[in-house]
């Protein structure tokens, strides 16, 4: 089941609960006995949708804080400018499970210094974010072409401003998996762990046999990695270099 879906039947299910046991008579009608119990039920039911353990505190949070917020008098359409701006950023990430953070300036020199020098190639960022990895090697190599595909429209739009005059780079909106990698040299993906599997599936299907997957900070699970580099910086990032066409990566045994 979605996360989403489960934090959604939390939320409501716990609802419900604390009504009826108002109803019943078993429960306190004060608004704080309801929202308390409220809260305690939607992280218990998340807990039996086996959900990630960091909803639990966010179901315990959820309500209490509605309410509190509420008491503040804010007009809501301050909530639904910060609604709009969210969904702007971080679009579906409720759904791919991959929000919006950016590689590095040590990770984008890391990347440049792996680019081969003797001749041009093709390199896409699958989820370009807001450019800041394109952008910089775009114009580092123009004898490159840079590729990126990014679905959420605020990061989208920002990154498409900043690559204006760049012409070895284009970034279009839309779902990176419904876009062909056939003919690139390197696609380069700073996501989650929770697509790279598919990431994997589809890079085996479509890219040359000498092209690199190259994985910020996630692993594919189950396969080991061609070359892995610890960039040494305040974040620890490591990029995992695989060699999805060539078949020949050795599997984990188990
Ligand atoms: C962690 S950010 C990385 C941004 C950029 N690549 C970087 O390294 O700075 C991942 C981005 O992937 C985008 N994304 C996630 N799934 C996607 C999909 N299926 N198609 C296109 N973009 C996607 C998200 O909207 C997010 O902006």
């Amino acid at each position: 089941m979605p996360p989403a879906l489960k934090a959604l039947i939390a939320q409501i299910s716990a609802w419900l609960i604390a009504l009826l046991l108002v109803r019943a008579g078993l429960l306190a009608p004060e608004m704080h006995f309801v929202v308390g119990a409220q809260a305690l039920g939607a992280m218990a039911v998340a807990a039996l949708l086996r959900s990630a353990w960091w909803w639990l505190p966010i179901h315990l949070g959820f309500s209490p804080l509605l309410i509190a917020a509420n008491q503040l008098g804010i007009s809501p359409q301050w909530y639904l400018l910060a609604f709009v701006v969210l969904s702007v950023v971080f679009w579906s990430s409720f759904r791919t499970q991959v929000p919006l953070y950016l590689s590095n300036g040590p990770t984008v020199a890391a990347l440049l210094e792996r680019l081969p020098v003797d001749r041009g190639i093709s390199f896409m960022d699958i989820g370009s974010g807001t450019g800041s990895v394109l952008i910089p090697l775009a114009r580092h190599r123009p004898d490159c072409r840079f590729v990126g595909i990014e679905s959420a429209p605020g990061p989208f739009l920002v990154s498409r401003l900043q690559a204006r005059g760049i012409t070895n780079l284009s970034i279009e909106r839309g779902d990176f998996f419904k876009s062909s990698w056939a003919g690139l040299d390197v696609v380069y993906a700073f996501l989650s762990p929770v697509p790279m599997a598919r990431v994997w599936a589809k890079a085996g299907r479509e890219l040359k046999p000498d092209a690199r997957l190259i994985s910020n900070s996630f692993e594919i699970p189950g396969v080991v990695a061609e070359e892995v580099v610890h960039i040494g910086d305040s974040r620890g990032t490591t990029l995992y270099i695989y060699r999805p066409g060539a078949q020949s990566s050795p599997k984990h045994p188990n």
